[in-house]
């Protein structure tokens, strides 16, 4: 009886040292952190918000921010003396008040930033990285990009992430984004 006690308290002690030790695996699933956040997330992500550009309709706050910087930089761009030659067609179409050339490139830059930082809910449809900046594929491409006018581009986009207040470090990785793309942008 004696014997039979001890094995009972034995047999108590071992179940609760499972059981918490199961406990210890569960508590070890709910700790696993979130998967790091993408850039996309970073700058607001899926959540719909109104949209500011379009009375009624609602945008997700991560295409906002990105379209915003997108909007603000083709502004910056369009001052820069370094990037102007690059741009005629561009900047001859909005000299003329024709904006038409302007909302698709905001579109399709977007739809770029969107996709590259990650967004799940976008296509970006328009010409790959080399053909959009070879001015034999892409005649409103007047020249090809050297290694200055890229630098001058990204000093551009960090402009108009400033003019929207985008925090530094998330404008460092949007740098670090864009910094990948120089080979295929960079033809001479
Ligand atoms: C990483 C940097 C860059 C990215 C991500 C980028 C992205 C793009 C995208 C997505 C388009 C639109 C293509 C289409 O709709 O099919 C475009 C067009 C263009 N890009 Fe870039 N670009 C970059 C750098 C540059 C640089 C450095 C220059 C000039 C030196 C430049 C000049 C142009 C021009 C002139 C167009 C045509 C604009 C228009 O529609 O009139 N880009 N770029």
């Amino acid at each position: 009886m004696k014997m039979l006690s001890k094995f009972g308290v034995l047999l108590l002690v071992g179940s609760i040292g499972f059981l918490s030790a199961c406990e210890k695996d569960d508590d070890k699933d709910d700790q696993t952190p979130d998967p790091t956040p993408t850039l996309y997330q970073k700058v607001g992500g899926t959540e719909m918000v109104n949209d500011p550009s379009n009375s009624g309709m609602m945008i997700e706050k991560g295409r906002l921010s990105l379209r915003a910087v997108v909007d603000s930089t083709i502004f910056v761009i369009a001052g820069d003396p370094e990037l102007q030659p690059y741009f005629p067609v561009l900047l001859g179409e909005v000299g003329n008040g024709d904006f038409s050339g302007f909302s698709a490139l905001s579109k399709s830059l977007t739809d770029f930033f969107c996709v590259a930082t990650g967004a799940e809910n976008f296509n970006y449809s328009g010409m790959n990285m080399v053909d959009a900046h070879d001015p034999a594929k892409n005649s409103r491409m007047a020249m090809k990009s050297d290694d200055a006018a890229f630098d001058a581009f990204v000093a551009d986009v960090v402009t108009g992430a400033q003019q929207n207040s985008v925090p530094n470090d998330i404008i460092a990785e949007v740098g670090e984004l864009l910094e990948t793309l120089r080979g295929d942008v960079v033809q001479k």
